[in-house]
């Protein structure tokens, strides 16, 4: 719940008690200024803030009217009635809110908040593909721009993506941009995977063969963890639960014990009993986790950042209400078409809870 109090200091006195040991005080008290703006100004434009699991302590635990993953956030874009929606998140994901919502002003609070994963792959990449696997069904992660989604058959997000490829019945399934994710998704599900632009000859043999069609897109914070950072870490700290976001490399999901969306990575720790967790994603969510958990200890890997998601300050957001920065716009005839993909995704859902698989 987003903290609404009657003045800076009661505001300030909430967030030192949410926050203490994670934030310096005198940050908060800065902080605290800030919180206090948003929550006048937020009233004031009749907005809503969408915040995604990687944000900031200090911006997560206090402006946020929802908190959550792709799945969830783009469900609540979807639902909402308030006249903007300031998106503090990336770029696929603001856009994703517009495209599900459309009458609604979307605003991401900076221009410059990107994803490695959604500029690895172009909407002429997935017409290649279509013509080059004629008619085989394309699932885009959710991590891609407008145009792509409207090229593609269904979308999925890191809680759901085995579920939607199972979800088709086809033996053969074209899975973009994520190479990594794809990869856990073939393993999970028991399918062969092929990566066209790697392996030319291959394809020639295997094209009727092959059950899943890959892409070479990466997570640039993702992709930096390796197997040798669990087991060095399982050597320090015998008793610790490790957990894997799926766009980490096959080899790193078999390594930990868990691997699930950033939302399904939160409730495994706030649902088990370990003294000590290792997280592999964006560093900031294991001081969320920890903020929330007082008892249990994050290990974190905080030497890579995700530098986009890092863009989106509480300064920032606050600038988004005052000046109405940064809008998204998505051209009509592409909007209706990438709307269909996520639709798709948004009827098929994803598993039950007891459905989740652990990792290894
Ligand atoms: P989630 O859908 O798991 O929140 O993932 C989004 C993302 O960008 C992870 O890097
Ligand atoms: Fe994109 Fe990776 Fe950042 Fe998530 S963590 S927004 S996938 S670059």
């Amino acid at each position: 719940m987003p903290i609404q109090e009657s003045t800076v200091e009661k505001t300030y006195d909430r967030m030192a008690r949410l926050l203490d040991g994670i934030v310096p005080d005198f940050e908060l008290k800065v902080k605290a200024e800030l919180v206090f703006e948003i929550q006048r100004l937020k009233r004031e434009r009749r907005a809503i803030i969408l915040g995604h699991n990687y944000m900031e302590p200090a911006l997560y635990h206090t402006v946020p009217d929802v908190v959550g993953d792709s799945l969830e956030l783009a469900r609540r874009a979807a639902e909402t009635d308030a006249e903007v929606i300031v998106f503090c998140g990336v770029r696929f994901m603001a856009e994703t809110a517009k495209i599900l919502n459309p009458s609604r002003t979307v605003l991401l609070p900076s221009a410059k908040a990107g994803c490695s994963l959604a500029e690895s792959i172009t909407a002429e990449d997935v017409r290649a593909l279509r013509r080059r696997f004629p008619g085989v069904p394309v699932v885009t992660y959710i991590n891609t721009y407008a145009d792509v989604k409207a090229e593609c058959d269904v979308c999925c997000t890191s809680s759901n993506a085995a579920w939607v490829v199972e979800s088709l019945g086809s033996e053969q399934v074209i899975m973009i941009p994520d190479e990594y994710l794809a990869g856990n998704v073939a393993r999970e599900t028991g399918k062969r995977i092929i990566f066209p632009s790697r392996t030319p000859d291959q394809v020639q043999d295997a094209d009727l063969q092959v059950e899943l069609i890959g892409w070479q897109g990466r997570c640039e914070v993702h992709e930096a963890f390796t197997v040798d950072d669990v087991r060095r870490v399982r050597e320090q700290f015998p008793d610790v639960v490790v957990l894997a976001h799926p766009e980490c490399s096959p080899q790193v999901v078999r390594a930990a014990d868990y691997s699930g969306s950033t939302s399904q990575m939160i409730n495994f720790v706030r649902d088990s009993r370990a003294g000590r967790y290792l997280l592999l994603t964006e560093c900031a969510m294991g001081d969320n986790i920890a903020a929330e958990n007082p008892g249990k200890e994050m290990v974190r890997l905080c030497s890579i950042r995700c530098p986009h998601m890092n863009e989106i300050t509480l300064e920032e957001t606050r600038d988004a209400l005052l000046k109405g920065q940064y809008p998204i716009e998505v051209d009509e005839a592409v909007r209706v078409r990438a709307k269909r993909s996520l639709d798709r995704m948004l009827e098929i859902g994803r598993p039950p809870r007891a459905a989740m698989r652990p990792a290894s």
